[in-house]
């Protein structure tokens, strides 16, 4: 009896619905926040230094994420094709994460230093040269424009305030660090370093 009167009010039902629900979520995310595995960083993980850090903000910008996932899941054909699968603790410093799911291309969680840096350079100047079945855009622009130095060292206070320990001089030496490079530079040097941390088991 006591069923059929929640059944029979939607108010009732809504309100328990919302706890089982929170309940559940509680359940699933708490332990995560206190678990070792989940926040902390592997080991000789450093926030990303400013090229790489505009090069990951190029990435956001020209969408590469919506066709490409940073994340290799732990079963066998994804770490042979790709190395070792990704773990929590190389991403804690990424704000925001870009693991994904949508694979149009590969995953490139383990890109970096797998390919040289002029293969990059001519991949993103126009992919169909290296891969001549690739339908992936071309980023010629990216050879032309410069890193907005300016910018640098405020990004770089602004993740500062989310927890990614970047030191007084990251942040007085990024703008000399970026200034006059080109996009393509930063851009290279963030994918050479995706990965590169815990080795693939090629
Ligand atoms: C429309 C979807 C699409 C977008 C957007 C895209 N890619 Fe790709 N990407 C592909 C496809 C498909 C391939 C596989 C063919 C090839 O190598 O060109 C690929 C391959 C790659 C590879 C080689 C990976 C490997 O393991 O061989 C890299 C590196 C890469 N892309 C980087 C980027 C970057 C950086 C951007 C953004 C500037 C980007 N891609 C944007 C579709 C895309």
């Amino acid at each position: 009896m006591k069923h059929e009167k929640v059944e029979k009010n939607v108010g009732i039902m809504i309100i328990l619905i919302i706890v089982a629900i929170s309940f559940g979520t509680l359940v699933e995310l708490v332990p995560l926040m206190f678990s070792k595995e989940t926040n902390e960083p592997v080991a000789g993980l450093k926030p990303y230094p400013a090229l790489q850090l505009e090069g990951r903000d190029i990435y956001i910008r020209e969408g590469c994420n919506t066709c490409h996932s940073q994340m290799i899941r732990p079963l066998r054909a994804e770490t042979e094709r790709y190395g070792h699968y990704s773990v929590a603790g190389e991403f804690v410093y990424d704000h925001p994460h870009l693991w994904g799911s949508k694979r149009t291309g590969p995953d490139l969680a383990r890109v970096g230093e797998r390919y040289s840096d002029d293969w990059h350079r001519a991949h993103l100047y126009n992919p169909r040269d290296v891969v001549p079945e690739s339908n992936m855009p071309a980023y010629p622009w990216l050879f032309r424009d410069e890193i907005n130095a300016e910018r640098t060292p405020k990004k770089m206070r602004a993740l500062r305030r989310l927890g990614v320990p970047y030191t007084d001089d990251d942040i007085a030496n990024a703008s000399s660090v970026v200034n006059g490079r080109k996009e393509i530079d930063a851009l290279v040097a963030y994918l050479q370093g995706m990965g590169t941390l815990i080795q693939s088991r090629r």
